[in-house]
């Protein structure tokens, strides 16, 4: 039961991850009218939820025997905080500038690849 969960969490994380990058990439086309769309924004506070739940089972459920990796979650928690801040706060304006886009962008791939080659 508590490996299902866990599971159940990480097909939440990997949703989460596919939203948030895939509504930056849907947008890369569109220069000068990119925007932080819904699927941005949900994405990114879905990382931070899923993430902290995954961490708190890791660290409470002895059955799962996974030791946390504190000082890569430490990155990932601080990167997504920025993003989700980002994200929240330009998500009613109607365009962003272009280097606020990639900046969101480029974080979120960032945690990808600490998540993967950390
Ligand atoms: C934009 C934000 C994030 C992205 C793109 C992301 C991406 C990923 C990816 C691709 C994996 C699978 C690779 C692996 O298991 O090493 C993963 C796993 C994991 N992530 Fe994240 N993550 C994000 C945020 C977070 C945050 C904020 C936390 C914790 C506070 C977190 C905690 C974890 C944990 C514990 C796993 C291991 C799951 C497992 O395989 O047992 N993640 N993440």
């Amino acid at each position: 039961m508590v490996e299902f969960l866990y599971d159940l969490l990480v097909v939440l994380h990997f949703l989460g991850l596919a939203s948030l990058i895939g509504g930056a990439l849907v947008q890369m086309k569109a220069r000068g009218e990119r925007t932080i769309n819904v699927a941005m924004v949900h994405g990114a506070l879905t990382q931070v939820v899923t993430g902290l739940l995954l961490v708190a089972m890791q660290e409470m459920a002895d059955s799962l025997n996974i030791d946390p990796d504190h000082p890569k979650i430490g990155v990932k928690l601080v990167v997504v905080v920025v993003v989700t801040v980002l994200a929240w706060i330009n998500r009613s304006r109607p365009t962003v500038p272009d280097g606020l886009y990639y900046l969101v962008f480029g974080l979120s791939v960032g945690n990808v690849l600490v998540a993967v080659f950390w």
